[in-house]
């Protein structure tokens, strides 16, 4: 990221909020429900599943995370009702892991019991790093008790392979990204082509380990070692899949659909886009040169 690049995605947080929508609702489903189940009808019918996300990450007291409990359900019957190919992802400071990590933990097992009534798979998503210990406690303990639930490991995180270990001796299926959190260097890796490296050493530990495995990035560069372990390793079809975001690279979504691979799209909704939205921008200096522009503009 160049200097110019790095100076407008840091601003983007002062990009007036009707732009941010403007531009990002390629990256969020809808507000509501009904546009979400729509768009998961056309990702399916495009070869790919899905993963619903409900917007609005963190409940600061019970009550905002009981709605979080009941969008989850609402969202999980209208999946079954329209025979619809995709699960859910859920974030734990959601559903109270903030201030009541017994709560937290009661929520996300009503979540996952429901879940698995109706056959579906809850990934339970990763966040900052003081959360890291606390999630995987709790994604073991659910495995144990229901199996339709998975992690998610971040390549930049230091104690990344002694988890995925850990996953692979419980033969917990993972969702393997790069990282998205800003982590102090003493827990994560800065550096972005040890990140990269740190991606290719776990994925092949987590392939040969023999654990599902979501593969999700838009780097070509960590997709073709992906496609290169899965050949050389001989990996099944039914071993692991790719996982991109809605709205990113479909280009790339699309080259891996038609050659043969499984794709799941992280499809996220609901009121609360602001958030979610500024971080995809800050991520993508293009897009964010985009918007600078548009503000420029208008
Ligand atoms: P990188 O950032 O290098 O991007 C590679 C290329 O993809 C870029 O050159 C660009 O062309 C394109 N690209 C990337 N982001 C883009 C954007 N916003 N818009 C347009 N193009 C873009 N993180 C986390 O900490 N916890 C989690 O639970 C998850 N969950 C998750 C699920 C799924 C399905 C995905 C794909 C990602 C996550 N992440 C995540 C986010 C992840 O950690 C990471 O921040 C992003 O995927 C960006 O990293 P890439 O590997 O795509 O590489």
């Amino acid at each position: 990221m160049g200097i110019l690049d790095k100076a407008i995605a840091g601003s983007v947080k002062v990009i007036p909020r009707p732009v941010v929508k403007r531009i990002s609702s390629r990256y969020i489903a809808g507000e509501d429900l009904e546009s979400t189940l729509a768009k998961i009808r056309q990702l399916n019918e495009q070869g790919c599943a899905a993963t619903v996300d409900v917007l609005g990450e963190t409940s600061d007291n019970k009550r905002e995370a009981a709605e979080k409990l009941k969008d989850y359900k609402r969202v999980l019957d209208a999946l079954e009702e329209r025979g619809l190919n995709s699960g859910i992802s859920v974030k734990l400071t959601g559903l109270g892991l903030l201030f009541d990590e017994a709560l937290c933990r009661a929520n996300l097992e009503e979540i996952v019991a429901y879940a698995a009534e109706k056959e579906r798979f809850v990934r339970v998503d990763m966040e900052d790093s003081p959360r890291t210990s606390a999630t995987l406690g709790i994604v073991h303990e659910m495995y144990g008790r229901y199996g339709n639930v998975g992690a998610v490991i971040q390549a930049y995180m230091r104690r990344s392979i002694e988890d995925v270990d850990r996953l692979i001796e419980a033969g917990i299926s993972a969702r393997l990204c790069k990282g998205i959190y800003d982590e102090p260097r003493k827990i994560a890796y800065k550096d972005f082509d040890t990140v990269r490296q740190n991606y290719i050493f776990l994925l092949e530990e987590m392939l040969k380990g023999g654990v599902y495995v979501g593969i999700a990035t838009h780097d070509e560069y960590l997709i073709w070692h992906a496609l290169r372990l899965v050949h050389q390793l001989e990996v099944p079809a039914d071993r692991y899949e790719f996982q991109m975001l809605l709205g990113v690279d479909e280009e790339l979504r699309d080259i891996l659909v038609e050659s043969g691979h499984k794709v799941r799209v992280y499809v996220p909704f609901g009121k609360d886009w602001y958030e979610y939205s500024t971080r995809r921008l800050q991520e993508n200096p293009k897009i964010a040169r985009y918007v600078a522009e548009d503000v420029v503009r208008s």
